[in-house]
């Protein structure tokens, strides 16, 4: 998909269904490896990073079936060799979930240094300093980050900053290390307790995932499963958020509102309708939205990955709102694009000050990353006239079946 077309101003009403959590898929996928095992996994989102991480497992050497209905079986005990210098794991910031796996499994492992979404500084010290208080001797040198431990002896860890990647990389890492390891501040985010099932599922023994307190009981082995995969918070939360952006009245099915609350209560404040049901949300939009001060935290606080696309919903929105991204400083590269779009948004630091406008116009604009991909379709949606988004393979990375999904919902767009 190099580019999206998008005719602005159409409603958005109907049913949409939310697949696959991509943070939670990525991880389960690469966690298979300490199955040594034949795993079958399910609601899997098919998306661009899923399909570079299914190369990466083969030419590691596992044995992949991927249906396109989104289930896979994978077998990971013909995986030998836990080295792979290649730049596809640059594609993706889920390659260093490689190091954990492998260091627990083989004792060794070496790729180079992951790659990913362009939002920020990224550094990995947690992820060392977790592999290293197990007991593991980790060197990274021309890019490459290599990883080996005779042994893994339980350790308690304690996280400098909240990290999603170090708390599942070192969960891995100390499922089958002797002893316990316990980690302090791990983050709390629904695709840790995802994680933590299937590592569970598999045989593990982790206790207090979605606690700031991790306990890993390290296992002698583990083996294969079925797992199905939660739904995806980050792209329920963008459908919910463009509902609001179109005036529409959206329901989005396969959801876990509990995972949609902070997204939920910023809606309510600024005016939006959500109504919660089982697995189900609805949001109905409206003219009358107020602006509102948004600052990203790790869960329960407001994600992240929906600073973007929320910042774009309040660049239309009359008013002054406040929006401050605590997690990643590199967050707003897409306020440039937006900026052609005639809003008025300063970015000073981590925050952007938004003043509405009544109006954004349709133009031509480039996705900076996934989700700032996603920023620019929900400025399209509520813009005059047509946003031709390009280099939009960003936003495929994340979000499956994008155009579809939309145009059931009454969007005018398509790609090219
Ligand atoms: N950090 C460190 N040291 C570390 C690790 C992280 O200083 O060793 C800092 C980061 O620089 C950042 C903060 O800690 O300021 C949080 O980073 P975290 O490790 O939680 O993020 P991540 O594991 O690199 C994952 C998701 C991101 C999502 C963040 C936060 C994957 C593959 N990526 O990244 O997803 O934004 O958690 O929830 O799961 C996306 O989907 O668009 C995306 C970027």
């Amino acid at each position: 998909m190099d580019k999206v077309i998008i005719e602005g101003g159409s409603k958005l009403s109907g049913k949409v269904d939310i697949s696959g959590f991509k943070n939670a898929a990525l991880p389960i996928i690469v966690g298979t490896i300490l199955a040594n095992d034949k795993c079958k996994i399910d609601n899997l989102p098919m998306i661009g990073d899923v399909y570079n991480l299914v190369k990466i497992m083969e030419m590691l050497g596992a044995k992949v079936y991927l249906d396109e209905s989104g289930y896979m079986d994978i077998d990971t005990s013909t995986i030998r060799d836990p080295i792979l210098i290649d730049e596809i794991t640059r594609k993706m910031r889920a390659s260093y979930y490689l190091l954990g796996a492998c260091l627990s499994r083989f004792g060794e492992v070496k790729v180079l240094y992951p790659g990913g979404c362009n939002i920020g500084v990224r550094p990995i010290d947690q992820h060392i300093k977790g592999f290293e208080a197990l007991g593991a001797k980790v060197e990274v040198e021309h890019g490459v980050i290599s990883c080996k431990a005779n042994r893994l002896i339980g350790s308690k860890i304690y996280l400098d900053v909240v990290s999603v990647g170090a708390t599942i990389n070192i969960m891995m890492a100390a499922t089958m290390a002797e002893g316990t390891t316990i980690i302090e501040n791990a983050a709390k985010e629904p695709h840790i307790v995802d994680m933590a099932n299937f590592i569970n599922a598999m045989g593990g023994n982790i206790r207090g995932a979605g606690t700031d307190i991790i306990k890993v009981n390290g296992v002698n082995k583990l083996h294969g499963c079925n797992y199905s995969v939660i739904p995806d918070q980050i792209e329920a939360g963008t459908y919910m958020i463009a509902a609001a952006a179109a005036k529409g009245d959206v329901i989005i099915n396969n959801v876990i509102p509990k995972h949609l609350e902070p997204i939920s209560a910023k809606l309510i404040e600024m005016g939006v309708e959500v109504a919660e049901y089982g697995d189900s949300i609805r949001v109905n939009g409206n003219s009358n939205m107020k602006s509102v001060n948004v600052k990203t935290l790790p869960y329960p606080g407001f994600p992240t990955d929906l600073q973007q696309p929320m910042t774009a919903l309040l660049s239309g929105v009359k008013g002054t709102s406040i929006v401050t991204e605590t997690v990643f400083e590199g967050r707003y590269k897409y306020v440039d694009e937006l900026k052609r779009m005639g809003v008025d948004i300063t970015v000073d630091g981590r925050t952007a000050i938004i003043k509405g406008v009544d109006t954004l116009m349709g133009s031509k604009i480039r996705a900076t990353d996934l989700r700032g991909g996603a920023a620019l379709i929900i400025a399209g949606l509520m813009a005059n006239g047509t946003t031709e988004i390009e280099e939009a393979y960003h936003i495929e990375r994340g979000y499956e079946n994008l155009i579809s999904k939309l145009l059931n919902l009454g969007a005018k767009v398509k790609e090219e």
